[in-house]
């Protein structure tokens, strides 16, 4: 396999690269069993190789800031560097979370108003700015979803309902809760079949987990019907927003009947992700609610700003108040843009994915034949007799510089290739992206192989995923050269 150096290869005894300070007059002051026997494992390097090593690293990267990057349900959209300069202003980079309220007003008020900025994009009453993640946002609105019913000792809604088509995290986080999950089907047009839903109603049902649009990027045009059955047989309804940037400033989750919201700032809102994180998974309550939040949640009290705990709160879902650097971007980026900016998010992302499913539907089959929201489902090749699978497609983007779409998934579309193409691309980096699609069908007729083989271009070649998957090789010393 080949691989970069690691530092520590580069690494030449005594090479200098940063003197660090030693306060030998004060060492003495350290308690022997707290000072080190022997030196400190470090690379010696010096400051130019430090420098040439993270910045040809980076450069290997991919990212928003490197190319088109189309992973549907994942919202890449450009990230404003102004956020990257809010979030780093001094007295919020170095606030301490353990400093008394007094000293911290700034960063309470910025959370305060953040919470303000939530409630007004999904119409829900009161926001807890806690979870590091929607999956973590989740398990808190499923914890709030337990305790609402545990509080009414209404112990026998056990039963979360959940659609085939939704995110795998739904029914992890419904089964972490302890809920048991029953799955409701999907019609042909993907969207929720009421029919069978209205089969799992019962009185142990304790909510649905939807998201809408939903994973298929169709909108749920049954909602209102969905929220009045869900009610009206006493569950709660609960809002995955991974995909609410269709629905900036088209609609509000509450108005449809959702009583718990989560929003994935680091997509709707662009705070940067990206391998993991850093993210935050928010979650609004309806006023009905409130009282079950996690511990603390901010107020304003007269003129100071000021931590509670709820009345009934489900206690605490993290450490400290969430990832506030994260919240501190969401704020600058929904600030920048203003309400009448934001409003054309969700019509502009709609737009763009629509140009995408139109331009591609005789190349590429449309899982679901119809308008789509803010990401468009392909089925694989239209031509299904070149035997290319979705996996050739997306290995063969990586040599054209474009980052493949989420594949595999929805897992009730068998050649899942899910495109997101979000508002801020241009027409022209759409058009190169279709242009790009377009070559790639036509070598599935002229050229198979090519995209068998794919890709040609990248550092590593086409991974034995299943090896990988069976036999990952973690620690640097078990790589071997070939
Ligand atoms: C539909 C959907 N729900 C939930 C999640 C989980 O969000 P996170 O990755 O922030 O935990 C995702 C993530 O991609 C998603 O696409």
């Amino acid at each position: 396999m080949r691989y970069d150096k690691i530092i520590f290869e580069i690494s030449n005894e005594n090479q200098i690269g940063h003197d660090l300070y030693t306060d030998t007059n004060n060492l003495s002051k350290l308690p022997k069993n707290l000072r080190r026997s022997s030196r400190v494992e470090l690379p010696e390097v010096s400051e130019p190789m430090v420098v040439r090593h993270y910045t040809n690293l980076s450069n290997k990267n991919f990212g928003v800031d490197t190319g088109f990057y189309p992973l549907g349900s994942c919202t890449m959209k450009y990230n404003p560097k102004i956020n990257e300069e809010m979030a780093s202003l001094a007295p919020f980079a170095t606030s301490h979370p353990l400093a008394p309220e007094s000293a911290n007003q700034g960063s309470l008020e910025l959370m305060y108003e953040t919470d303000l900025l939530l409630r007004e994009i999904t119409g829900t009453d009161y926001f807890s700015l806690a979870p590091f993640a929607g999956a973590h946002g989740e398990l808190l609105g499923l914890w709030i979803i337990k305790e609402y019913h545990r509080s009414r000792k209404d112990f026998k809604r056990t039963k979360i309902i959940i659609p085939d088509s939704a995110h795998g995290t739904n029914p992890a986080s419904a089964a972490v809760a302890g809920f048991d999950i029953l799955e409701v089907k999907s019609n042909e047009d993907g969207t929720v079949n009421v029919e069978d839903l209205k089969t799992l109603l019962s009185p142990e049902i304790a909510g649905i987990m939807l998201t809408n649009p939903n994973t298929l990027g169709i909108f749920e045009k049954d909602i209102l019907t969905i929220s009045k059955l869900i009610h009206d047989c006493g569950g709660l309804l609960y809002y995955d927003g991974a995909n609410l940037n269709a629905l900036l400033g088209q609609g509000k989750p509450a108005h449809m009947g959702f009583d718990i919201v989560h929003l994935n700032v680091h997509k709707t809102l662009s705070a940067p992700h990206g391998g993991g994180g850093p993210g935050a998974g928010p979650v609004g309550v309806v006023k009905e609610l409130v009282d079950y939040l996690p511990s603390p949640i901010v107020r304003k009290n007269k003129n100071k700003y000021e931590f509670y705990n709820p009345k009934k709160s489900v206690g605490r879902i993290g450490r400290f108040y969430g990832n506030f650097q994260v919240i501190a971007k969401t704020n600058a980026y929904v600030k920048t843009l203003g309400k009448e900016n934001l409003s054309k998010v969700g019509g502009l992302a709609v737009l763009n994915a629509n140009y995408i499913r139109k331009s591609l539907e005789n190349e590429y089959k449309v899982a679901i034949d119809s308008v789509c929201m803010h990401e468009v489902v392909f089925d694989g090749l239209v031509d299904k007799s070149t035997g290319i699978k979705t996996l050739d497609v997306a290995k063969r983007l990586l040599d054209y510089g474009v980052h493949p779409p989420t594949i595999y998934f929805p897992l009730i579309v068998s050649e899942a290739m899910m495109v997101e193409p979000t508002e801020t691309e241009s027409k022209e980096t759409l058009d190169n992206f279709i242009n790009v699609m377009k070559q790639i069908s036509a070598e599935a007729k002229e050229n198979p192989q090519i995209l068998k083989e794919a890709p040609h271009d990248t550092l590593v070649r086409r991974l034995d995923e299943v090896l990988a998957a069976r036999n990952p090789i973690l620690k640097f010393d078990d790589i071997k050269e070939d």
